[in-house]
């Protein structure tokens, strides 16, 4: 329907160094600008009502849409779901919002969900650098710079999920050029910190990280399991509490947990039952023989401390690729599989 963005990435961006990219994640945040058709079109959708809001994507590409829901989850009167397969749920029809993100604009699960989501006529935003996806005419389309792995652009992807959900939603639409500044800010203090990144990275050498996070951390937690999988090509594990009390406290009698390491996500603004779960769920793991860790998102909001966290997080897997002599740009299975695949 309409060519939005073409931006170029700023010049000091290197889209083949991943320390580069995380260094300017603060800086990829404010640097997509939605154009305003866009944001009207949302703004229409909502006028016209809406039932809820479907993500389609995969992998890096998908999990803006997690980041959006988490955060919103408190304002939000219609359901997100963040759909990650080659079916569109069967209760999106037309009354919904379709939001389908492939950085390449190639992935086949992602373009399957599209083409169902077209069939039943619901209203359609795509975001994409190129590919298939790209040469769709009939819908809005968010044009992303291309050229970068799609996990290093979740905050350029982001920053454009985020106002379209808002404005779909009727909410106020968040300001991401304040929020370059605070990240740049306090990740000019890491190295001060009691856990610097590097030094967090190098007890993932022996252990394999177990990131549990809540609420609006919790999709923040299965972020840095992705990073540890993509960019230190090496295994982690995620999960969200309350849940993880109920089962995978269990998890670790007969292996005496010696592989794992717990990585609590705190939060500055925990509700006193979730903090009170973390207190005790560290101290039981500390009895059980684990060697739990707690990073303290820094922040005044959750938007904040959702993104400085990430921030840390992402810079941790890129020291620990480092450590590995790993590049941690290369995704060369990810690659060879989809090359099998459309063969
Ligand atoms: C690679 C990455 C992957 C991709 C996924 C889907 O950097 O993050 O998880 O995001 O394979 O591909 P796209 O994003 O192109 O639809």
């Amino acid at each position: 329907m309409e060519r939005t963005n073409t931006m170029k990435l700023p010049s000091s961006i290197k889209p083949d160094n991943m320390k580069n990219l995380v260094t300017h994640f603060p800086q990829l945040l404010s640097t997509l600008q939605i154009e305003s058709s866009i944001l009207n079109t949302a703004r229409e959708f909502h006028k016209e009502g809406l039932n809820g809001i479907c993500f389609l994507g995969m992998g890096g590409s998908s999990i803006a849409g997690n980041y959006a829901r988490a955060l919103l989850s408190k304002e939000l009167k219609i359901p997100i779901s963040v759909t990650r397969d080659y079916l569109l749920p069967t209760y999106v029809d037309d009354k919904w919002v379709v939001i389908a993100i492939s950085y390449s604009g190639n992935t086949e699960e992602t373009l399957s969900s599209l083409s169902m989501a077209n069939e039943i006529g619901s209203r359609i935003i795509l975001m994409t650098s190129g590919g298939k996806m790209a040469q769709e005419s009939k819908h809005p389309i968010i044009h992303l710079p291309d050229g970068l792995q799609p996990r290093a652009a979740l905050p350029l992807i982001f920053s454009a999920v985020l106002p379209i959900v808002e404005s779909l939603a009727g909410l106020k639409i968040t300001n991401f050029q304040y929020l370059e500044e605070v990240l740049i800010k306090k990740s000019n203090t890491w190295n001060e910190w009691l856990f610097p990144p590097k030094e967090i990275a190098e007890s993932f050498i022996e252990k394999t990280p177990l990131f549990i996070g809540s609420r609006h951390l919790a999709p923040v937690a299965y972020r840095a399991k992705c990073q540890i999988n993509e960019n230190s090509k090496a295994l982690a594990f995620h999960s969200e509490l309350p849940e993880s009390n109920h089962n995978e406290i269990e998890s670790f009698v007969k292996t005496n947990g010696c592989s794992v390491l717990p990585v609590f996500l705190r939060s500055g603004l925990e509700p006193t039952k979730i903090n009170r779960r973390f207190d005790v769920t560290y101290d039981m793991y500390l009895e059980m023989g684990l060697s739990p860790i707690n990073l303290l998102a820094s922040g005044d909001t959750r938007l904040e401390e959702m993104l400085a966290l990430t921030h840390f997080l992402d810079m941790i897997s890129v020291e620990l690729a480092e450590l590995f002599s790993i590049d941690p740009v290369s995704v060369e299975r990810i690659k060879e599989l989809k090359h099998r695949l459309s063969r």
